[in-house]
């Protein structure tokens, strides 16, 4: 029996060639008791490589092909090949971000990667690290707001500091409602700001709330806009934000996790005008972009205040006294201590493409939405939610036949509200699409289609996913719903 694995790896890797066949469905779904039945889980007995091979055939047989164009389900996509072949190498070589001695290619990777990516975003004296997500990124930005305000909070924590006010938006993603809750603020101390028909923060809401609570004595801390709600693909008004948060001194973060990646695009950058001012911003390449999870940046415009809000200046780790310039060692600006190679990921994509190469993929991905958009708005039982496109997210109601003409009243959205998520269904089962839905405050369940840099997505490609989606729609009867 050979059990030292390393054959093993090259075995693996046709098998997960073989997996990206055409032919292959996008999902082979079982209900959970159904497919704990057929896997073979259990690790108690060790078993040899004919038998494993057997078992990761069968992982991926049930896993979701999440390469695929019938991949709608969340914001991240099919990888960019480079960017996985980033991943592979980054696995392979398994080293730490936090110091030069044990990444040295990697840190000086890291560290330029950053400089291009603060200058696209217009901060280019900011600084920044890769972590492990968005809503890492979201903490990193209320830790840094924070700090900056009252530097005692490291030493002395919160006890003797004002009550700390967050703002939002109705349509922003509920990371900062963890954030608020593992930093201590508590959940209590947001502010959720009502939100336009497309999805765009009430800025004259913000002022008057930031007003009140200032009024009141408390201390509003900390704006997070959106570029790119997860839903509507919403853009707040950032520069009208970036005023009103000067005006009162308060921190404007940028939740650009979504919708970030239209700045790599002299065409549609302007979108998110205002972001230059912002005093944070989180960006995920791992979403549009297609770079392998998980890849998120977050910046920030004051240089220092990483390294000083979050060092702990570890001896054994962060000596000072090594025998080369130890400000390479950038690891301690990090909550991480083990961090994995994320940015080389994105450096493998970029060095690839360039700036223009990826410009062109956001185009082509806007293109692509704009084309969606324009088919869902002139297809008889297709309703949109905002024919307003901001980012490449397309939202919408598919009406069947027998819901039409009819009044359009509580009842008519009640059975709407059901009818969504029981196509979804078919639509998985049948492994045609799989799309995300959801409610909003005042809309009933929707479809929301988001197009992203890879795979690549024809025009009949699109036309195909509505007419799954029509097909399907047009099966389900009243009886299905109960
Ligand atoms: C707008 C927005 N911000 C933040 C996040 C959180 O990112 P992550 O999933 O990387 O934690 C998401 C995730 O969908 C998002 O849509």
């Amino acid at each position: 029996m050979e059990a030292n694995g390393t054959s093993f790896l090259d075995k693996v890797l046709n098998i997960v060639k073989e997996d990206r066949s055409e032919s292959v469905p996008l999902i082979q779904f079982k209900h959970p008791k159904d497919l704990e039945a057929i896997l073979n889980l259990d690790v108690k007995e060790g078993v040899n490589d004919k038998e494993l091979e057997a078992c990761v055939r069968e992982v991926l047989k049930y896993g979701v092909k999440t390469h695929k164009a019938t991949f709608k389900n969340q914001l991240f996509c099919a990888t960019d090949p480079y960017g996985l072949a980033g991943a592979w190498l980054a696995e392979a070589c398994n080293t730490s971000q936090y110091t030069f001695e044990v990444g040295p290619v990697f840190t000086l990777i890291e560290l330029r990667l950053l400089n291009h990516i603060l200058k696209v975003f217009g901060i280019p004296n900011g600084d920044g690290i890769f972590s492990p997500g968005g809503s890492v990124s979201m903490m990193y930005g209320l830790v840094a707001a924070r700090y900056k305000a009252f530097p005692e909070i490291k030493t002395k924590g919160m006890r003797n500091l004002p009550e700390m006010v967050i703002f939002t938006s109705q349509d922003s993603h509920y990371s900062i409602k963890k954030a608020a809750h593992w930093l201590g603020f508590g959940t209590d101390s947001i502010r959720i700001m009502p939100t336009n028909d497309h999805g765009q923060m009430l800025v004259e809401k913000l002022d008057e709330a930031i007003q009140i609570e200032k009024d009141l004595g408390r201390c509003p801390l900390f704006v997070n806009a959106t570029a790119g709600t997860t839903v509507l693909g919403a853009i707040d008004d950032l520069e009208t934000i970036a005023d009103v948060c000067k005006k009162h001194g308060v921190w404007m973060h940028v939740d650009g996790c979504w919708g970030g990646s239209l700045m790599l695009s002299p065409k549609y950058r302007s979108k998110l005008k205002g972001i230059e001012q912002a005093n944070s911003i989180a960006w995920n390449p791992h979403k549009m972009m297609g770079a392998p999870l998980q890849c998120s940046v977050f910046m920030v415009r004051d240089k220092g205040l990483l390294h000083e809000a979050n060092c702990a200046a570890a001896q054994y780790l962060f000596a000072q006294d090594k025998f080369y310039d130890v400000s390479y060692d950038t690891g301690d600006k990090s909550v991480q201590c083990g961090r994995k190679i994320d940015s080389f990921k994105l450096w493998m994509m970029w060095k690839a493409r360039g700036d223009l190469g990826l410009s062109e993929l956001a185009d082509r991905t806007m293109a692509t939405a704009q084309f969606c958009i324009e088919a869902v708005a002139s297809r008889p039982g297709f309703k949109l939610v905002s024919n307003v496109l901001q980012c490449p997210n397309v939202c919408f109601w598919y009406i069947p036949t027998f819901m039409r003409g009819k009044a359009e009243d509580e009842q008519w959205w009640e059975i709407m509200h059901k009818i969504t998520p029981k196509i979804k269904e078919l639509l998985i089962l049948r492994s045609q699409l799989m799309v995300a839905y959801s409610p909003l405050l005042h809309h009933k369940n929707f479809f929301r289609l988001a197009f992203t840099f890879h795979p690549e997505v024809d025009n009949q490609e699109v036309l195909q996913m509505l007419q799954s989606i029509e097909q399907a729609g047009e099966t389900v009867t009243m009886d299905m719903l109960t």
